[in-house]
């Protein structure tokens, strides 16, 4: 087997994470590490893993031939650029880029050098969006017409350099692609019409610390995606309402469930109190028309991804996370960014 020679550039949490799994996989074979940072050198070399003295150190390696870019965002083009300039392939962490017009440069040298180039989407791979996604494939709810799709946290934005703009600081960069990623690829050919956002800045004046979006889809799907850092009750990762059944996906640790309606018509029901009022329209149904199932859950395997770049690097095979779907998630970003500063429904025109 023709293993792959990687550096990942930008130990720190994520190049951790990519470092930790490289050592641990047959294809890939993990030359080393750089970043600016020399303590983050040090504690490579303690931890047994070659230190490149500099970046250039890397590019001049001919046995190298894939780096993977884990560093702030706002250095992912340039680090990407010339890094396939030196004909090395590329996987840049998440988000690819700052903005549509820095990844159009990116795309346009990697066709021109012939390098591989795509973005770490892992969370394609997550089991609580597999296991929803299972449900609105196999039709389990009948036709789904709401998704709602929620990551809550209570501390603001961690770290550093995610609460600085210049470095792509911001919620909208950071949780927000892997949702809107989601989001997009299981609508990859569901045209999305319409975008409306808001950002809030509820802890943090310079970046967004949480957004909401709604996305509105060609067959009528209405994907609502929220992010939010200011939460000291969480509601349910997922939310799916389907023509014959609701499910609620919890938590990453896939509790919830799913109720489904098997006689719907039979709609007949006693006025129940509702406040200072009562009401039949909002009564509970009873057993006689729903039952309560657990999930059908579906385990990801992430080790796919670095399968997939291992096969278009030796195999001619191609690549799963593609140029268009990077395109459209960053358009997407923008058009989040312009229906929060316009409070507008923004059009999003599909090319
Ligand atoms: N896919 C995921 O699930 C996931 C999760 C977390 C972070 N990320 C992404 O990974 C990237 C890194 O995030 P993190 O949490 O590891 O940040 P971090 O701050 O822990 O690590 C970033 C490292 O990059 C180094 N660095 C900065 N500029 C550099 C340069 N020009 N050359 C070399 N090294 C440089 C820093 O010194 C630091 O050690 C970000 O793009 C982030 O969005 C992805």
């Amino acid at each position: 087997m023709d293993v792959i020679n990687v550096v990942v550039v930008g130990y720190g949490g994520m190049g951790g994470w990519h470092t930790d799994r490289i050592r641990n996989m047959e294809k890939f074979n993990l030359a080393g590490v750089w970043d600016i940072d020399p303590a983050r050198l040090e504690l490579a070399k303690e931890r047994g893993i070659r230190a490149y003295g500099s970046f250039e150190e890397v590019l001049a390696d001919d046995s190298v031939s894939l780096l993977v870019i884990a560093t702030w965002n706002d250095v992912h083009k340039p680090l990407c650029i010339e890094a396939m300039r030196h004909g090395k392939n590329v996987i840049s962490e998440k988000p690819v880029s700052m903005d549509t017009a820095e990844l159009e440069e990116m795309i346009a040298v990697s066709h021109e050098t012939g390098t591989l180039f795509t973005v770490h989407q892992n969370r394609r791979w997550d089991n609580d969006y597999l296991t929803m996604r299972n449900l609105v494939d196999k039709n389990t709810l009948g036709k789904v017409f709401r998704i709602e799709s929620r990551v809550q946290g209570s501390r603001g934005i961690p770290g550093d350099w995610r609460k600085e703009k210049p470095h792509g600081g911001g919620m909208v960069l950071d949780w927000g692609v892997h949702l809107l990623d989601q989001a997009l690829t299981m609508n990859d050919q569901n045209r999305l019409l319409s975008v409306w956002a808001q950002v809030t800045h509820i802890t943090n004046d310079e970046c967004d610390d949480g957004f909401y979006a709604e996305l509105r889809f060609e067959n009528g799907l209405s994907y609502y995606v929220e992010v939010t850092t200011n939460n000291f009750i969480t509601l349910p990762r997922w939310y799916i309402l389907g023509e014959n059944g609701t499910a609620v996906i919890e938590d990453w640790e896939l509790n919830g469930k799913m109720t489904l309606v098997h006689n719907w018509d039979k709609i007949d029901s006693v006025p129940v109190k509702a406040g200072t009022g009562i009401t039949k329209t909002m009564a509970p149904r009873t057993d006689e028309t729903i039952r309560d199932l657990p999930l059908e859950t579906v385990n990801g395997k992430w080790e796919q991804y670095y399968d997939n770049i291992y096969d278009v690097l030796h195999h001619n095979a191609k690549q799963i996370v593609t140029h268009r779907q990077m395109r459209r998630c960053m358009r997407l970003i923008e058009a989040i960014f312009r229906s929060a500063e316009t409070n507008q429904v923004v059009p999003f025109d599909e090319p």
